[in-house]
Formats: C-alpha cells, structure tokens, sequence
C-alpha cells in the first residue's frame, strides 16, 4: 500500500497500461481484458487487473496532468516493482501534418516544469521514451496495419486551448518539430528514467489548431481502440 494506491503488490502486474481516465482504465478492462479484478478505487482512481490473450496487464489511470501522472508512476515502479508503463492517452496536434485521429507514438517529451527540480535536483527539459518499448509498439502497429506519427512532443503545465495567446503560448517552446502536446509524458519517462524502468506513450489526437473537424464518437471510439490495440498487442512481443 502507498498513500494513493490500496492494491496488494501481487495484484499489480509488471506490465502497466495508463490512460489518463479512470473510466477509460475501466472501459479497457471491459472490452479487452479478461479475468478482470478491480485492484484500487482509492480517489476513484479505478484500476484492473487481467489478462490480454494469456499476458497479465493492470490498467491504472494517471489522472491529469505532470503532478498526478509524478505520483502514480513512481508508487508503482518503486513500491510494486512495476517494470513498464505504456501511456495511452489523448492530445492536441502540434504540426500542421498531424490531424485529428492520429496516434502518435513519443519519442521525446519536452516540458518547461520544475518537476525535475523539485524531484532530485535535475534540469532536464527533454527526457526519452524507452527506445525498447517503443520498438515493440512499432513492430505491434505494423502488423495490426496501424499508422504512427512518431516525433517529439510538448507536455504542458497548462491546457493549451484555454491560453490568452496562441502565439505567445508556442514561442515558449524551441523551434523545433513537436508533433503533439499533452500534459502527463515528461513525467512518466523522467521518472521512468530516474528509477530504471520503461516507459512509453501512445496518443490519439483529438484537437488540433490546424484541422477543426467535429469529430463524431464512432471515430473517436475507432482511433482510441486503434491505440489501445497496439499497446496491448506491444506486450505480446
Ligand atoms: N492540450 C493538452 N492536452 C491535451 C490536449 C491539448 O490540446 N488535448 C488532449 N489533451
């Protein structure tokens, strides 16, 4: 037990799925898992434990943002030997090449927080995906015939669309190619680093500043099942 997470050690598997969304983690676990066991609700924060074609997998939500996804990272590598992390989340495109839809795998993650400050001393704006499982997501997406955007991307302290100035806001950022922007990666790969485990983060895109197409949940549904698939395909490797 941690102060977030009531779970036993031996009911969270070594392999670990997290969307931002506790009712996501349980949708997840509906449709795709089977032999499922309910593991935590402390904050609601529901999370299962199952099986995907034989593979044990816990699906945990990260919740919102750098500080919730520091908590729930760390207490699981650190205090249940917790070994991968695969993000599966939703963000905003950053390049006008990325459309709504999209899955993005992260390569790098880039954040202007003072999380690594405050954590152990470190500065460090840009921090790595796992180079091993992201070769696993790429090999499960080819062969599920599913398309990756792949680059760096912007993890935000504030949700982009609900800045006073759009122009302002990105030349806070170096001129560089981010595809993507969300507000959980940096700090699951700096403490996937920092405690020498894997991490990686697959997106679907769901707005864009470039494409205003109203998506319907049909699509929606499509895209997220599309990266969950590949996620969970990933750890059959
Ligand atoms: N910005 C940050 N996080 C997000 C977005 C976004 O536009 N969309 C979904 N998550």
């Amino acid at each position: 037990m941690t102060p977030h997470i009531e779970s036993k050690k031996e009911e969270i598997a070594p392999i670990v799925l997290m969307p931002g969304d506790p009712l996501r983690a349980k949708y997840i676990a509906e449709n795709f898992l089977e032999n499922v066991t309910l593991v935590n609700h402390v904050r609601n924060m529901f999370a299962y434990t199952g099986t995907y074609k034989g593979k044990k997998v816990t699906v945990f939500p990260s919740g919102m943002g750098i500080p919730s996804m520091g908590i729930y990272s760390y207490e699981l590598f650190k205090f249940y030997d917790v070994k991968k992390i695969i993000r599966i989340g939703t963000c905003g495109s950053f390049h006008e090449d990325i459309k709504c839809l999209d899955v993005v795998l992260a390569e790098k993650a880039y954040s202007k927080t003072y999380f690594d400050k405050l954590l152990d001393d470190g500065n460090d704006n840009l921090v790595e995906a796992s180079a091993d499982l992201n070769r696993m997501i790429m090999n499960s997406a080819k062969k599920n015939n599913i398309d990756l955007k792949i680059g760096e991307i912007i993890t935000s302290d504030v949700f982009d669309l609900y800045c006073d100035d759009k122009e302002k806001y990105r030349s806070n950022y170096p001129k560089r190619d981010f595809i993507a922007v969300e507000m959980e990666a940096y700090a699951l790969f700096y403490v996937a680093r920092k405690l020498k485990k894997d991490a990686a983060c697959l997106l679907t895109v769901v707005d864009s500043l470039f494409d205003n197409q109203n998506l319907t949940i049909e699509q929606r549904e499509k895209s997220l099942n599309d990266m969950i698939k590949v996620a969970l395909e990933s750890l059959l490797d």
